[in-house]
């Protein structure tokens, strides 16, 4: 067994926090390591009517029997993270890379008063890119140096290749969204990282050679939070008509929303070199879907729906979405892909 690696294929949202947990209890995750960016990232995971709303805490906590890392890639608010850490109870299982590099206050100072981030780019204001700045730059702070998280650090990198070694299942969750990439997004409109599959696999530090899998998350539609380009963007009298109204987990601000677009779904296959994906939110477009849990009770449209993304993307529709619910999913046949 080897890595899985699950990541965003439109511009983050797509609810890629409730398909990590679900897959993680599915192929039983020995660890489940946070890559992408840092707390701009919101994740939703729904469990027994609880919602918890995650932005550094790996998803995959759901899997009692998952230890839960941060890797090197990631930068971390600790004000964040310690609150995560005590509100999930998940002191004992959680690890922080050493070499993850830390977010102080000047860098959510600067990241919400320049006037370039806020307005023209309009950043989630976490202080993720400052912070990403100074990394670059050589001069950030890591982790290992702050000792408010000095319970936590460890080296991520040599316990993952160690399970590997043993045979175990590690699940790398990615963060945003492809064309949120700094290098093959919608520049300057994007985050201040690679987050496609690859950029995943150098967070985390493993070799392309380990991974299984590489599941990119849709939405039944496509939305979009902040300025950039969005094709067939729709009105806001639109969205309430379609019930596709969405607040950002982080911000708070209204999620900018258009339909599934093929264009865009097919290029974030090959950017990520997907081998399967997964649409949440298919209840959305088709409201009969709701709650729905096996594929032969799902409304035709919606199983002409996934058949159409899997031979138009060609790839296999591994997991379908049909409510909020960490369980509120279909797993097509795999005839269908
Ligand atoms: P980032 O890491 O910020 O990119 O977020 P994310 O991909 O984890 O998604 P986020 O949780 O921010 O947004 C997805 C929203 O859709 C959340 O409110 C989820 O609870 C919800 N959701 C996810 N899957 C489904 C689904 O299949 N049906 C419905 N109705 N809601 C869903
Ligand atoms: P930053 O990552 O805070 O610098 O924000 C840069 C752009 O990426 C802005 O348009 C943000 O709205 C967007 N962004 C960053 N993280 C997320 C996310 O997790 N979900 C959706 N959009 C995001
Ligand atoms: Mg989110």
């Amino acid at each position: 067994m080897g890595v899985d690696v699950i990541v965003g294929g439109f511009f983050g949202d797509e609810g890629k926090g409730k398909i990590i947990a679900y897959h993680s209890l599915k192929v039983n995750a020995k660890i489940g390591v946070r890559a992408g960016g840092g707390p701009n990232a919101g994740h939703t995971v729904v469990k027994d009517g609880v919602t918890y709303r995650l932005r550094l805490i790996p998803s995959s906590f759901v899997n009692p029997a998952s230890r839960l890392f941060i890797s090197p890639g990631v930068l971390v608010d600790p004000d964040v993270l310690l609150s995560e850490v005590s509100a999930l109870d998940v002191e004992g299982r959680i690890v922080v890379d050493g070499k993850a590099g830390l977010i102080e206050s000047r860098h959510i100072e600067r990241d919400r008063s320049s006037e370039f981030l806020s307005k023209n780019i309009s950043t989630t204001g976490t202080g993720t890119g400052p912070a990403m700045e100074e990394r670059v730059g050589r001069r950030l702070r890591l982790c290992s140096e702050d000792p408010r998280l000095s319970n936590m650090i460890g080296d991520t990198v040599e316990s993952i290749h160690e399970e590997l070694e043993a045979g175990g299942k590690v699940l790398a969750e990615g963060t945003q969204g492809t064309f949120l990439s700094l290098y093959h997004g919608t520049y300057p409109y994007v985050t201040s990282k690679d987050v496609t599959a690859s950029a995943v696999c150098s967070d985390i530090g493993v070799g392309p050679k380990t991974v299984d899998e590489v599941m990119v998350v849709f939405k039944s539609y496509v939305t979009r939070v902040g300025n950039g380009p969005l094709r067939d963007e729709l009105s806001e009298e639109e969205l309430q008509a379609r019930g596709w109204v969405e607040r950002g987990t982080v911000t708070g601000r209204p999620r900018r929303a258009a339909p599934f677009d093929f264009d865009l779904a097919k290029k974030s296959v090959r950017l990520n070199g997907a081998t399967c994906c997964a649409i949440t939110k298919i209840d959305a477009l088709f409201p009969s879907a709701k709650g729905v849990r096996s594929f032969s009770a799902l409304p035709q449209e919606a199983k002409l729906f996934s058949e159409k993304v899997s031979s138009e993307l060609g790839i296999r529709v591994a997991y379908m979405g049909t409510g909020p619910d960490l369980l509120d999913i279909v797993e097509p046949p795999t005839s269908t892909g």
